[in-house]
């Protein structure tokens, strides 16, 4: 695969807190200058200036609220900007949600698809047609090993749907030299589980996985033009079984598991 002639440049959602900052600071010391986006804008620009004074990275910041459709479209158009190239987008931004989809507020519901389902889609299309013109890039979404888990509730639904979207996208960019790759992380030590009001973070703790080891190995199976990754050999073997087993099978473990007082890290997984 043909690589740029000058720095590379990067472009991360969710970047002001934890994978999507330890994606750009992994990408800044590798030698890739980044186009940073989040709703915080403080925490961006520190960030990018730390970045720029130890890495010598171009950084540029992109305020956006991805779940509001004229600020996704700006972070559409900046991607789709053929005189400042981006060679990577990490699809990362995302949260949990604790809503009921059969009595939960449907507006919530909705922000929460806009965020980890359109705004994967939207911004995956806009990269996609600049790197076949240009015959390279990569895309790697964020996905989640809830996205395995046959009714795990709304996120592991748009979770899903990521993981679906990749190996189709995959599948489209065959021959073009760009690739789609999806990371499936576990638990990872970040500011998910606080910001969701959820106890994970006192999960049994080699179930938790930290930041720098699923970007490392994200990041290498992406450049490596893998379809789906896998970071840490105990998600790996989860993983596996859960995709043999019928769906019906990890329905029918959920009812179990929520008829027997649910444990933190039971109750946590099926929302991540
Ligand atoms: N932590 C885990 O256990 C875990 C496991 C599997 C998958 N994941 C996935 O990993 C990704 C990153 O999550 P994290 O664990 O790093 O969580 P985090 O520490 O809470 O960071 C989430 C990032 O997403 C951004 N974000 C949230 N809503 C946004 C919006 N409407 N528009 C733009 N940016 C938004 C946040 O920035 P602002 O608040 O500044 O907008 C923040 O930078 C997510 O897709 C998550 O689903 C996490």
């Amino acid at each position: 695969m043909d690589t740029p002639a000058g720095r590379p440049t990067a472009l991360v959602t969710g970047a002001s807190a934890g994978l999507g900052a330890a994606y750009a600071a992994h990408l800044a010391a590798a030698g890739h200058d980044l186009v940073l986006v989040a709703r915080d804008g403080a925490r961006l620009g520190e960030l990018a200036e730390r970045l720029g004074e130890q890495h010598g990275a171009r950084v540029e910041v992109l305020v956006a609220d991805l779940a509001r459709r004229e600020q996704l479209a700006a972070v559409a158009a900046r991607l789709g900007d053929a005189t400042r190239p981006v060679d990577l987008l990490v699809n990362n931004a995302g949260y949990g949600l604790k809503q009921s989809l059969a009595v939960g507020e449907v507006e919530l519901l909705e922000r929460h698809f806009d965020v980890l389902a359109r705004a994967v889609l939207v911004l995956s299309n806009a990269a996609a047609k600049g790197m076949v013109a240009r015959g390279r890039g990569h895309v790697l979404n964020v996905g989640s090993v809830a996205g395995l888990l046959a009714g795990g509730g709304h996120y592991a639904a748009l979770k899903g749907y990521v993981l679906a979207l990749t190996e189709s996208l995959a599948k489209d960019l065959r021959g073009t030299g760009v690739t789609a790759t999806v990371v499936l992380p576990g638990y990872v030590r970040t500011e998910f589980h606080a910001r969701a009001g959820m106890r994970g973070a006192s999960g049994p703790s080699r179930a938790w996985l930290e930041p720098d080891d699923v970007v490392t190995t994200s990041l290498r199976d992406t450049f490596a033009g893998r379809l789906v990754s896998v970071p840490s050999p105990q998600y790996r073997a989860l993983a596996a079984v859960l995709g043999v087993l019928p769906r019906s099978a990890v329905r029918a473990a959920w009812r179990l598991g929520s008829r027997a007082a649910p444990s933190t890290a039971r109750t946590d997984l099926r929302r991540d």
